[in-house]
């Protein structure tokens, strides 16, 4: 169907670690078009990974520009812009002459990690940062990256004292661009992954700058998520239209996923997965080993809300080495009818620490292994255990939120690649023993941050309204019996226990 006359869309932009993509919703919450544009990796060493920030800029506003004129569309046909982003990821540029002095720092860069490894043996510091930010010393975020940057590049640091230099995640820098260097801002949910942003005073911390020797003239001021951050500026393709919506990719699909009360969460099946459970205006603090992040607020929340946070190092990665490593698979689409052509998975256990384990175990020296092998293994075990290692490690993240938080889950909300197959997502039902919920419209990413300009322009008049435009819903109940679950459980952490460097 065209558009008609008199209707209005939000375009989001969703700048992720891979690809620039830009879409366009209407008022129904339904995606009318999309288009999408890769850029390139830049890996100058092992274990450090860059983008170029004019690629990030010229694949996401080639996007938007396709998607305005494939759709013929202009300034008037648009309320409001949003902008989400692959989070972590730092740029530092300079204020006069709008260029970057170093290429993106992106979140999987290792290069600072020996240094923060350090920082992370003193106990007491850990302890001031975890309680101030959620987060733990770790390379993954921004800070150290600033710090490298600013140690690093020839007259870096000296400018950034002087105040000519300015520091954004990637939402900053779109930002910044698309105003023409008006607006220099970002939001809660980004500053909250840069180690430098206090998460209960909702201020840049002045011990965290001291810290990473950050001159405060850098940073981007921190406004609501959901709100007016400007305006395209007069001479951008489509002037003079309203940014209204800005959210770390993660907060952004939990906000997509209407995940808006405590104990509400999603989990995204990537190359990872990234598990978020929103906990409303407490910030709980994890003896998991979850960090604790700030979640996106609808406008005129009273304060800031909150949201633990997992990861798995291999989701679709590990089926991917499935497919390329061992050659069992063709095609990945495969897995969930290969699953389903042996009665279970003949004792086969596949616990995926290639690079160590996340949450909650904390192992940067275990890894992997394929347990369980009898001469009756065949290659479709071994792509079972594959898929149930996928939601045993979902599985583990889940509970130790529950236990952290503590609230049950009743429901867990999917998306996400590998949330299409249908066997990974029946065994995760199962052995989580809760509902799982797939939406019809799984762009639950650029969906929040869609949502949360349309609430700020009033396109949208309130939350209710976006739970009500979701229907439809893919949903699978837990079946297993108690015995079988427990063996299953079992033989896992069995597994585990195995590949801990440190038990
Ligand atoms: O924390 C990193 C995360 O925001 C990256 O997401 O989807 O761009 O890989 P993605």
């Amino acid at each position: 169907e065209g558009a008609n006359v008199s209707e209005r869309f939000i375009i989001a932009l969703d700048q992720g670690t891979t690809s620039s993509r830009a879409l366009l919703v209407d008022k129904a919450g339904r995606v009318r078009a999309t288009v999408q544009n890769e850029f390139p990796q830049i890996y100058p060493q092992p274990g450090w990974v860059e983008h170029d920030p004019r690629d990030i800029l010229a694949t996401q506003l080639g996007a938007l520009t396709e998607l305005l004129v494939s759709n013929n569309l202009s300034a008037a046909d648009i309320d409001s812009l949003a902008i989400t982003n692959q989070r972590e990821t730092t740029i530092v540029w300079d204020r006069e002459t709008g260029q970057p002095v170093y290429n993106a720092i992106v979140w999987q860069c290792r290069r600072t990690a020996p240094q923060m490894e350090e920082m992370a043996a003193d106990e007491q510091l850990t302890q001031t940062i975890v309680e101030k930010t959620g987060l733990v010393p770790d390379a993954y975020f921004s800070a150290s990256k600033i710090k490298w940057i600013l140690d690093n590049v020839e007259g870096a640091r000296e400018a950034a004292e002087a105040g000519r230099l300015a520091f954004g995640t990637v939402d900053t820098w779109l930002l910044w661009t698309l105003t023409r260097g008006a607006v220099h801002a970002t939001d809660p949910t980004n500053a909250s992954r840069t180690l430098l942003f206090n998460i209960h005073t909702m201020e840049w911390d002045p011990f965290l700058l001291e810290l990473f020797g950050v001159p405060a003239s850098m940073l981007p001021e921190v406004r609501p998520s959901a709100g007016f951050f400007g305006e395209t500026a007069t001479d951008a393709l489509v002037p003079g239209v309203p940014i209204c919506g800005i959210a770390g990719d993660q907060q952004a699909a939990l906000f997509g996923q209407c995940c808006f009360s405590p104990g509400q969460a999603k989990n995204t099946y990537g190359t990872g997965c990234f598990l978020l459970m929103h906990t409303g205006t407490t910030p709980c603090r994890s003896s998991h080993n979850l960090i604790t992040t700030i979640a996106a607020s609808a406008p005129g929340a009273p304060g800031p809300e909150y949201a633990l946070e997992g990861s798995v190092f291999m989701g679709g990665a590990l089926m991917q080495w499935i497919r390329d490593g061992l050659g069992l698979l063709e095609d990945v689409a495969e897995s969930s009818a290969i699953a389903r052509s042996v009665p279970d998975n003949g004792g086969v256990v596949i616990v995926p620490a290639f690079t160590g384990m996340g949450a909650p175990y904390w192992d940067g020296a275990a890894r992997g292994i394929i347990c369980g092998l009898t001469r009756g293994t065949t290659s479709a075990h071994i792509v079972r255990a594959a898929l149930e290692a996928l939601a045993f490690q979902v599985h583990d993240l889940v509970r130790a939120m529950e236990a952290d938080a503590p609230l049950p889950l009743s429901v867990l909300n999917v998306d996400g690649g590998a949330s299409a197959n249908d066997f990974l997502m029946q065994f995760q039902s199962d052995v989580l023993r809760c509902r799982l919920h797939r939406p019809q419209n799984c762009e639950t990413t650029a969906m929040g941050a869609a949502y949360l300009a349309g609430l700020a322009t009033g396109f949208w008049e309130s939350t209710a309204e976006l739970e009500a435009l979701r229907s439809g819903d893919d949903v699978y109940h837990p079946g297993l019996e108690d015995a079988r679950h427990a063996v299953l459980l079992e033989r896992w952490n069995r597994a585990v226990g195995r590949c801990l460097y440190r038990p």
